[in-house]
């Protein structure tokens, strides 16, 4: 072998640097440059090297791929897909629950399978990355991209975030079903002001420090190797164009070794829509002197930057530095071996194992949130059920974002997509009529639609829930309300849904509300009304046959919360981990408690929580806690119990929130039996970001809760000392 790049058994550093000495510029700055196909693979492929690919066809990955290898160097492009919850871009395969619903299941261990899962169905594609874990923390639920999110809590999305990570990238980047995780959006996306995307986000460095960057130090550590960086601004400078978050912090503070994607024509929109650049070559250059390595969809900057540096404005350095590190994560990838690149089609895609995942994850995902008089789980002879409702047999809005690869227009409409899923989705109506012995007692009307409010048939639904001996009514949101662009002023239900749920009412059937929607709605009229209520989120492909068998009773319900329910939209921000010092604590016409608090969800057994103790009370900074409480089923089914650890610093030199959650687990019990769960809290997880910006554990009282939900009543106490 003549080449040192080519020889496997060198290391990944090697192969770089020798790669990198037999480079041009042009074949540099080539491989910094990702688009889709809408830019002549002949000519970026042949005559520029350009080294990433996105969200391209299954069967293109190898066409242009084989293109790659013939050219001068033979550098393999890396592929990147947004296979955000599952790949779900590709038709026909598994998809998961959103990852706002999967978060529901706290539990990290089934987001690591779910994730390897989609790493086997994106690798068997010819693709070697993914657009994710999305990072973001969803604290205004105006914003179009909630779904996305795995809910308000910065602690859960660090741990739920990093398994992710793992699940992608397996036990080594090389093994040949891992592929390359991109957490997004670095950072504070979510924090935008007025929950609208990509907006300026008013956010101070302690801050960030405190709560948005914790989840992303977590998936660093965790040794995720690309990020992809945030459209909006923090504090008036663009992520973008933040050479501090970028180089300083991550890259040099983080040690972070990977490389930095812009987001899509994230260097256009610095010139074009955040004005901080007056020409796009400024906005290019501002880019790579911040720390951006690849960026998306920006073809402009290839001749930008190739002309900069041959005129000797910028530093032939700059660029080295960016190429190494994207060259090394495709050494590490093991693209020069030829991975992703198939002999054969591959029997892997929603195959029945990855299914069954799924069903899993729909399971767990979905939180069971008002059971009056247990009219749940239904009985096995309830006879007539009436299955109403827009989203009762509507895979489009069951699948949720991310979910279409084949669309049209931008933001896609409903209307505008190719399903490529329906084959293969189990609807709720589905899951329902195959779970009871006699289909023809299932009385399905559509009723309404989520949208459009003169499409109706209401009057013949009511008739349905009259003859039936309880109505299921499946309302919520749809793809076109949820996503990128797609913010809201209103959370309240739209079109005629509302007038559908109280005309059911009035007939006195017993009213089960089943909700599909991206994100929380604000719905007191339905927890007033509804006898029960279940929150299916957007619960993937399986979500009927999950809906169905927790109406029914196979499964017992065990899914809390990760994001708050506000009664009314004026109430926001309703997250759980409030600052204190409100005057009053309550607005005067409407009460501060959210509808349903973050970490709550009811079972259809009952937990009796008792014994909170410590290993100790008096620690000192460096120790690590025990916190041990007893737990009992006190009802009359098995069921899961997600168990829940607050802190709150009760002095300290800066205000701190009221509560945050420091640790979890769950706990299997049968009717009547009583285990003791431990949690362990390092004491260097209590620390604040004082005024200095300086990270400290401040001496003093600790109080920890323990309990079922972030609700005071639902949590025991007890004091620790820190010396
Ligand atoms: C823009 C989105 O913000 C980002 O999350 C996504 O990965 C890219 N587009 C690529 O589709």
């Amino acid at each position: 072998m003549s080449e040192v790049y080519r020889d496997p058994s060198l290391s990944a550093s090697e192969r770089t640097i020798d790669l990198l000495s037999r480079m041009t510029i042009e074949e540099k700055v080539g491989q910094m440059c990702q688009l889709d196909l809408s830019h002549d693979p002949k000519i970026w492929i042949k005559e520029r090297n350009i080294g990433s690919y996105l969200n391209v066809k299954w069967k293109d990955t190898q066409v242009l791929q084989k293109m790659a290898l013939e050219t001068r160097l033979g550098i393999p492009l890396i592929f990147g897909v947004d296979a955000v919850h599952g790949h779900c871009f590709h038709d026909g395969a598994t998809v998961f629950p959103s990852q706002l619903a999967m978060s529901c299941s706290w539990n990290p261990e089934l987001l690591e399978e779910v994730a390897r899962i989609t790493a086997r169905e994106v690798i068997h594609t010819g693709f070697h990355w993914t657009f994710a874990p999305i990072l973001c923390i969803g604290r205004d639920p105006r914003w179009g991209r909630i779904s996305e999110t795995f809910g308000e809590d910065p602690f859960l999305i660090g741990n739920l975030a990093s398994a992710m990570v793992r699940g992608y990238q397996g036990k080594s980047l090389s093994d040949p079903e891992s592929i390359l995780a991109c957490p997004k959006h670095f950072v504070a996306y979510g924090e935008t002001i007025g929950g609208r995307d990509s907006a300026e986000a008013e956010v101070s460095r302690r801050k960030l420090r405190s709560i948005f960057l914790p989840p992303f130090k977590a998936v660093v550590d965790t040794g995720c190797d690309s990020i992809m960086a945030g459209y909006h601004s923090i504090d008036g400078t663009p992520c973008s164009a933040n050479s501090w978050l970028l180089k300083d912090l991550l890259k040099k503070e983080w040690g972070f070794k990977g490389f930095v994607l812009t987001d899509w024509a994230n260097i256009n929109w610095l010139h074009e829509m955040q004005y901080i650049a007056p020409t796009l070559a400024d906005a290019a250059e501002i880019a790579l002197l911040a720390g951006n390595d690849m960026m998306m969809s920006t073809p402009e900057f290839y001749n930008i930057i190739i002309k900069m540096i041959k005129e000797g404005h910028i530093d032939e350095k700059v660029i080295d530095d960016a190429c190494s590190r994207i060259l090394n994560v495709k050494f590490r990838l093991g693209l020069f071996e030829q991975k992703g690149l198939l002999t054969s089609d591959s029997k892997v895609i929603g195959c029945l194992k990855h299914k069954k995942k799924a069903l899993e994850a729909a399971l767990q995902s979905l939180v069971l949130l008002k059971n009056d008089n247990d009219l749940l789980p239904l009985k096995e002879n309830i006879g007539k059920i009436a299955v109403l409702g827009p989203n009762a047999d509507n895979s489009i809005a069951q699948l949720g974002d991310w979910s279409f690869g084949k669309v049209l227009n931008w933001p896609p409409q409903d209307s505008d997509i190719v399903d490529g899923h329906k084959d293969n989705t189990v609807t709720i109506l589905d899951g329902i009529k195959k779970r009871v012995k006699d289909p023809s007692s299932i009385l399905y009307v559509k009723g309404c639609d989520v949208l459009n409010p003169e499409d109706q048939d209401i009057q013949k639904a009511v008739q349905a829930a009259m003859e039936a001996n309880v109505a299921i009514v499946v309302v919520g949101d749809s793809y076109s309300l949820n996503g990128e662009r797609k913010d809201r002023a209103s959370l309240d239900l739209t079109g005629a849904q509302h007038k559908l749920l109280d005309s059911i009412k009035r007939t006195e059937t017993p009213l089960i509300v089943v909700l599909i929607n991206g994100k929380p709605l604000t719905i007191p009229w339905i927890a007033e009304n509804a006898d029960a209520i279940l929150e299916a989120w957007n619960p993937g492909n399986e979500g009927g046959n999950a809906v169905a068998a927790v109406l029914f009773g196979d499964f017992n319900p065990s899914g809390k919360l990760t994001i708050s329910f506000p009664r009314h939209i004026g109430q926001l921000p309703v997250y759980y981990n409030q600052m204190p010092g409100w005057h009053g604590g309550k607005y005067v016409d409407m009460d501060a408690e959210p509808l349903f608090p973050f970490g709550y969800g009811l079972s259809y057994t009952s937990f009796q929580y008792s014994n909170l103790r410590c290993s100790t009370t008096e620690l000192q900074k460096h120790e690590v806690l025990t916190v041990s409480i007893d737990i009992k089923n006190t009802g009359n089914h098995e069921g899961t119990e997600i168990v829940q650890l607050y802190v709150n610093d009760k002095y300290s030199s800066v205000t701190t929130p009221i509560k945050e959650l420091k640790g979890f687990s769950s706990v299997n019990l049968h009717p009547g039996e009583e285990k003791c769960v431990n949690l362990v809290l390092p004491i260097s997880s209590l620390s604040l970001i004082n005024s200095e910006g300086v990270e400290c554990v401040e001496p003093g009282e600790f109080e920890i809760l323990v309990g079922g939900s972030s609700r005071d009543n639902d949590l025991l106490k007890k004091s620790i000392f820190v010396h």
